[in-house]
C-alpha cells in the first residue's frame, strides 16, 4: 500500500463505517448464506503478489458482507449481545493503528497504568470492595479459567503447579452454570468427572443448602472441595444466585468462590439494581464483560481478584529474557493470566466511559430493563402466551402455549422462533428450561429502541397467530 493509501482509505473505511452504522438496518440482522457460499468465492491460493486496495475493499463489500450477522443491528434479541460504540472503535483503531502489544510494564507502560486505573474506575462503579485488583481478559471463560486454576493451587498449597494434581479436587456449579465452566474444569485438570451440578430452585438460583450438602458429602467420601462458581445472570433465564450464603458456605469449607456476571455485572452500576452482587464481598474473584452490555467492542472481560498474590502466583514464571529493571515497583500483567502477549484493551474501555460518562451508561441499561418489561408486559397480556422465567434485568424467557403436550409444545416454539428469524428484521435464540424449549428475548443493543422491541412484538405476535 502507497503511503497516501493509508489516509485514503482510512477516511473512506471510516466513511464506510459511519454509514453502516447509520443504516444498518437495511441488512437482514441475520447473515442468509448457506454453508460453504462464503469459502466457494474465495481463492484456495493467497495472491502471488500484493492487491490494490480497492479491490480487496470491493471483495470485502462483495463477499464477506453477506456473510456477516449484524450484532450491532437493533434487531439483535440473541444470546446475549457484544455491543459497540463509535468511542470504543475509534480507540480500537488507535490501538491497533500504534501496534501495542503490553505484555509487560516496559512495553507500554500506559498500557499497564491505564489498565489499573480503568479497573478501578469499574471496581467503584459495581462497588465491589476496596482492597480487589482488576485484570483484563479477553473473556469471561479465560477469567474463569483463571480462576479455576488459582482455586486449584490455593487447594494444593501451590503444589499442583510443580507436581501436578494428586488427590482429587472438586468444583461445585449449579445446572445452570455456562458451559465455560465444565471447559475450564477440564482444561484446568480436575476432570470432568469432580464438577459436581448442585441443583437450581424454581427461579433456577443455585440452592445454597444443595451446594453443603454436596461438599459435605465430598469431604466424607475424601475429596477436596476447591472451587464453586456462582453465577449472577444466567445464560439461559439470567437467574441470579445468592452470593451471600454461598459464601459463607464455600468459607466455612475452604472453596474459593468465583462469580460470573459476564453479561448482568454491568447492571450493577444502577444503584437500583446493585442488589444483584449483594454478598459479592464474600467472593475471591469476580468477573464480566464489558464488550457485553457496556458498549465496549469485542473482546473485553473485567476480572476482579480479592487476593492478587494468589493469581499472580499461579501463574508467574522469570525467563531472562522478560525481566525488566522495573519489575518490582510495576504492575507485568503477564502475571496475572494466561498470555503472554496483550491487547492494548483499557484504551477502549476508558474511551467509552469517557464519552458516556457513568450517567450515561446508566441512562442505556435502564431504558434496556425499562424495555424488556414492557415486553414482559405484552407477554402477560396474551392468553397465548408464558413467560418462564422471573425478569429480572433485560432477559425475557417465553413461549407460546395454546395447551397442546409438552412435546407438541416444543415443535411449535422451535417452528414459531424459526419463522420469526426468517423475517431478518429480528434474531432470537431458544434455550430449554426444565426440559420446555424457550424462546430468549435480550434487550441489549446500544441502538435498540422502543419502536424496535414493538417490532419484535409484532412479528412474534402475528407469526404466532398464523401457525395455531
Ligand atoms: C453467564 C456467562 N458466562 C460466561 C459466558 C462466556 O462469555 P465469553 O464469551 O466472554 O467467554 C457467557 C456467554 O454468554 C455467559 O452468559
Amino acid at each position: 500500500m502507497e503511503k497516501d493509501d493509508f489516509r485514503k482509505f482510512g477516511r473512506e473505511f471510516v466513511e464506510w463505517l459511519a454509514e453502516y452504522m447509520e443504516s444498518i438496518e437495511k441488512y437482514p440482522v441475520n447473515s442468509p448464506v448457506k454453508p460453504g457460499e462464503i469459502k466457494a468465492k474465495l481463492p484456495s491460493n493467497p495472491p502471488a503478489a500484493g492487491e490494490p486496495m480497492d479491490r480487496i475493499f470491493r471483495d470485502f463489500q462483495d463477499i464477506i458482507l453477506p456473510g456477516i450477522t449484524h450484532w450491532q443491528h437493533p434487531g439483535w434479541f440473541a444470546y446475549f449481545p457484544a455491543n459497540n460504540s463509535p468511542a470504543s472503535v475509534l480507540a480500537e483503531l488507535l490501538t491497533a493503528g500504534m501496534g501495542v502489544q503490553g505484555m509487560v510494564w516496559q512495553t507500554s507502560p500506559a498500557a499497564a497504568e491505564l489498565e489499573e486505573v480503568v479497573l478501578g474506575w469499574l471496581r467503584r462503579m459495581l462497588v465491589l470492595p476496596e482492597g480487589w485488583s482488576g485484570v483484563i481478559q479477553d473473556t469471561a471463560s479465560t477469567a474463569t479459567l483463571c480462576a479455576l486454576l488459582t482455586a486449584r493451587e490455593r487447594a494444593t498449597g501451590h503444589e499442583a503447579n510443580v507436581r501436578g494434581l494428586k488427590v482429587p479436587l472438586t468444583v461445585y456449579a449449579s445446572t445452570e452454570t455456562h458451559s465455560s465452566v465444565e471447559k475450564g474444569v477440564k482444561i484446568a485438570g480436575y476432570g470432568k468427572e469432580n464438577l459436581r451440578v448442585v441443583p437450581a430452585d424454581e427461579k433456577f438460583a443455585m440452592v445454597p443448602g444443595a451446594l453443603e450438602k454436596a461438599v459435605r458429602e465430598d469431604i466424607r467420601a475424601g475429596f477436596r472441595p476447591a472451587c464453586a462458581v456462582a453465577t449472577v445472570g444466567t445464560t439461559s433465564s439470567g437467574a441470579i444466585d445468592p452470593l451471600a450464603p454461598i459464601g459463607r458456605i464455600c468459607r466455612e469449607h475452604g472453596l474459593w468462590l468465583h462469580v460470573d456476571a459476564a453479561y448482568a455485572g454491568t447492571a450493577a452500576i444502577l444503584p437500583e439494581k446493585r442488589w444483584i452482587l449483594d454478598g459479592v464481598e464474600g467472593a475471591d474473584s469476580f468477573v464480566f464483560n464489558p464488550h457485553k452490555w457496556m458498549l465496549t467492542n469485542f473482546d473485553c472481560s473485567a476480572y476482579f481478584v480479592k487476593d492478587a498474590a494468589a493469581l499472580v502466583r499461579t501463574f508467574e514464571v522469570h525467563p531472562e529474557y522478560l525481566k525488566t529493571g522495573v519489575d518490582a515497583v510495576v504492575k507485568n500483567y503477564r502475571d496475572w493470566g494466561i498470555q503472554l502477549g496483550r491487547r492494548f484493551r483499557a484504551l477502549k474501555l476508558w474511551f467509552v466511559i469517557r464519552d458516556y460518562g457513568v450517567e450515561g451508561i446508566r441512562a442505556m441499561v435502564r431504558e434496556h430493563i425499562r424495555l424488556a418489561r414492557l415486553f414482559e408486559g405484552w407477554l402477560h397480556g396474551h392468553p397465548k402466551f408464558e413467560l418462564l422465567a422471573p425478569v429480572d434485568l433485560s432477559l425475557v424467557c417465553f413461549r407460546l402455549n395454546d395447551g397442546r403436550p409438552e412435546e407438541a409444545l416444543n415443535t411449535l416454539n422451535k417452528e414459531l422462533l424459526a419463522r420469526v428469524n426468517a423475517s431478518g428484521k429480528i434474531f432470537l435464540t431458544h434455550t430449554t428450561l426444565k426440559g420446555k424449549f424457550t424462546i430468549r428475548l435480550v434487550v441489549a443493543g446500544r441502538t435498540t429502541a422502543e419502536r424496535h422491541v414493538r417490532e419484535a412484538w409484532d412479528i412474534i405476535r402475528s407469526e404466532a397467530e398464523r401457525l395455531l
